[in-house]
């Protein structure tokens, strides 16, 4: 079985391309390699699947801005599972650049949607989203069931679309779709612009931390390999029916669409104070904070409800924050005396 990994050279990509090599998929991992951040991580990451996987793991660089290309890819790799993880990620960056989303998660899925329709052999389309999604509701924890129509910034907007698109791929085309919402994700190998990566370089170096709503938020932080492992899961469970408005008996609906939502997070919210605490435990140093207010377009609390995760693959998060935090800072610190 081919899978087609986007943005293989991702955080998450990698690490999900990586366990399913490990248990004898055959994956082709596409990215763009843009320079959102630190190229040279990407590619570390690229070599490191190259290295480890010498038979199962192929990497093709591209942007998906082609359809044509697309197209052609899935035919000449036999793919029959998609893995959609590339998109530009992070809530502030789209408050400056919109159109990095425009293009990169409406273009970007678009294109991969309308090559998998005319190709017509992909059996399950898995596609990332984000917490983001739910950032307005006040019901706690979120469920998948919890309205999301209401993004608070441009980021889980176009995020929300590209579910909504996928709805309509598989109403009208019949491509099964399981939708990934993902909560703030966290573990080696991790994005230099999210706030583990940020705090532990800052920690180690003696410089100031920006912690936002005077370290008030509170994060359903989830462990990268959890992710990865709940994908790997789930690439045999493709919905056979529209499971994301039967759930709520009481909206009335015309859909034949095979689609799923599930949330993939933790269950086990966290104060960000509490975060930055385990980070000094393991760099055995003290924070200097620069406390700041609470910024626009962010959520003040994200906390999932994993019960339709646990129930349909029978797995629950593995990995505590305090152990999560001791190997990403021990990741770290080998990795920045690479640099
Ligand atoms: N990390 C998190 O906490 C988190 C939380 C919620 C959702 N997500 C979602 O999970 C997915 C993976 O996130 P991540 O943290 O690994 O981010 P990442 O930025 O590390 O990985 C995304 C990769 O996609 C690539 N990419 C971007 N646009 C592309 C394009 N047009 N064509 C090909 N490649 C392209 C980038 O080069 C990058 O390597 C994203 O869809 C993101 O929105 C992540």
């Amino acid at each position: 079985m081919s899978i087609l990994v986007t943005g293989a050279a991702g955080f998450i990509g990698f690490h999900t391309s990586n366990i399913l090599c490990k248990s004898g998929f055959k994956v082709i991992g596409l990215d763009s390699l843009n320079n959102y951040y630190s190229v040279k991580l990407k590619e570390k990451r690229i070599l490191k699947l190259k290295k480890d996987w010498p038979k199962n793991f192929k990497f093709i660089k591209d942007n998906l801005y082609s359809e044509k290309k697309i197209f052609d890819l899935l035919i000449k790799h036999k793919i029959t599972i998609i893995i959609h993880l590339a998109a530009q990620a992070g809530v502030r960056h789209s408050l400056k650049k919109p159109m990095d989303y425009v293009k990169n998660n409406i273009v970007a899925s678009t294109n991969l949607m309308e090559a998998s329709r005319k190709y017509n052999r992909i059996r399950h389309f898995l596609l990332a989203s984000t917490s983001s999604v739910y950032a307005s509701s006040i019901k706690m924890p979120y469920s998948e069931k919890d309205p999301a129509d209401f993004p608070l910034q441009f980021y889980a907007a176009t995020k929300r679309s590209t579910e909504l698109m996928a709805h309509s791929y598989s109403h009208l085309y019949g491509i099964p779709f399981t939708i990934l919402r993902f909560f703030t994700v966290y573990g080696p190998y991790g994005r230099p612009d999210m706030a583990l990566y940020k705090f532990t370089k800052n920690i180690l170096n003696n410089k100031k931390i920006d912690v936002y709503n005077h370290g008030k938020h509170v994060r359903d932080f989830t462990y990268v390999s959890d992710i990865a492992l709940s994908i790997k899961k789930l690439i045999k469970k493709e919905p056979i029916k529209n499971e994301s408005y039967i759930l709520d008996k009481k909206i009335s609906f015309n859909s034949n669409a095979k689609i799923r939502v599930l949330n993939i997070g933790n269950g086990d919210p966290k104060e960000l104070e509490d975060y930055i605490s385990k980070i000094e435990k393991y760099t055995k140093k003290k924070a200097k904070i620069n406390y700041l207010p609470f910024q626009i377009g962010d959520a003040f609390k994200t906390y999932a409800n994993i019960n339709k995760l646990k129930k349909l693959i029978k797995f629950s998060p593995k990995v505590k924050i305090d152990k999560g935090i001791k190997n990403f800072v021990e990741w770290y610190i080998n990795f920045s005396k690479l640099k």
